[in-house]
């Protein structure tokens, strides 16, 4: 993985998989913000489905863009791009209609002190949204911050297990999902809820941070000791194949890796692949924030980059100093609070 183009690239390959699922999709696509980490790519590989599938619909990509480059960006592959603030209700009732809905809005950093907005955002606006998007197959993401830390040992829970989030945005996360589900059995809406973990880009995610400790000798905090992690590429082909699988009552899934991966040992493969030796602080804890993926596994298949594929990559990444987009995840955050 050398440069930003050739990791586009890869990220927007559709799968043969996919551009099945997209040739019986019937209607638009609209990605509710799509100007974040998740969502250029998302759109660049529906776009690129679409048109490998030989149908007519528009992928459609709105969010204020923050970064007027996304919408450049967008715009150049033929995907509509509409600049509009959701929690105006103006400019989301003035939103056109769309078949199939992916909702990527959300805060996290910056929720202690500013409780309040996160709670607007991640849970209010999704009962805006729900209520405009009533006709619409919707998948809204939301996270496996929902589940509380459970024991390394067991797999992480399903989506059977009882939630536990720890903190306001976890807290709000559930709230998000909780108003997604009222609205989906209120007015019938087709949803399916979308508990991610840690998506991997080569410009962000628990193994670039893992990796750039690992280079520069900056000390490792085991207390978190193990994480899931899946490509985005995966996770969004995932997220566009979930539109077939949205019911009411909605469904969900948790997207992520099999795995359940071990902190220190990642850090061990990248100091192999740098000869440079780690270095540690704390221990692992016995528990952590994880999820179980097998049910996505069952539905989807198993992902397409493998585990051992995403640290060879990060690692050349590194070496080469490739771009990033300096958002760390926090992931050894333990009390929930961001
Ligand atoms: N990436 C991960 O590993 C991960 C893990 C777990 C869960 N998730 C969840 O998955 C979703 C997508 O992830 P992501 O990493 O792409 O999130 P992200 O980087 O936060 O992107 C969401 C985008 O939504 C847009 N947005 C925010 N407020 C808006 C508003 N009022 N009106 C219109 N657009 C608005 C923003 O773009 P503009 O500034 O351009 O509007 C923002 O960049 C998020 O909800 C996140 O919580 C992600």
């Amino acid at each position: 993985m050398k440069s930003v183009e050739e990791l586009d690239q890869k990220l927007s390959e559709p799968s043969d998989r996919l551009i099945k699922d997209i040739s019986e999709l019937d209607g638009d696509i609209l990605i509710l913000g799509v100007g974040g980490k998740m969502g250029p790519s998302l759109a660049a590989l529906a776009q690129r489905a679409v048109k490998e599938s030989g149908s007519n619909n528009k992928v459609i990509g709105v969010s204020r863009f923050s970064n007027p480059e996304h919408r450049e960006e967008l715009e150049d592959q033929g995907i509509t791009a509409i600049p509009a603030d959701l929690m105006k209700e103006d400019e989301l009732a003035a939103l056109p209609d769309a078949k199939n809905v992916i909702y990527l809005v959300g805060t996290k950093f910056g929720t202690s002190g500013n409780e309040c907005f996160t709670w607007a955002l991640n849970s209010y606006l999704p009962g805006r949204v729900a209520e405009k998007y009533r006709e619409s197959n919707i998948v809204a993401f939301s996270t496996g911050n929902v589940y509380p830390f459970t024991d390394v040992e067991g797999g992480g829970p399903t989506e059977e297990d009882p939630t536990g989030p720890v903190g306001e945005y976890a807290q709000s996360c559930l709230g998000r999902e909780r108003v997604f589900e009222y609205f989906s059995k209120t007015n019938g809406t087709p949803l399916l809820i979308y508990r991610l973990n840690y998506a991997i880009d080569m410009r962000y995610g628990v193994l670039l941070e893992i990796a750039q400790s690992v280079y520069n000798g900056t000390p490792i905090d085991l207390k978190t000791g193990y994480v899931n992690v899946i490509w985005q590429g995966d996770a969004n082909e995932i997220a566009l194949r979930c539109f077939s699988k949205c019911t009411s009552p909605p469904n969900v899934l948790n997207v992520t890796g099999t795995e359940t991966i071990s902190v220190r040992w990642m850090a061990e493969q990248f100091g192999e692949l740098f000869n440079k030796e780690p270095k540690f602080v704390n221990q692992e804890e016995p528990t952590a924030l994880l999820s179980n993926a097998s049910k996505a596994e069952r539905l989807f298949g198993k992902p397409r980059v493998s585990l051992p594929q995403m640290i060879e990559w990060t690692a050349e990444w590194v070496k080469r100093e490739g771009e990033t987009l300096d958002k760390p995840t926090h992931f050894q955050e333990r009390k929930g609070a961001f």
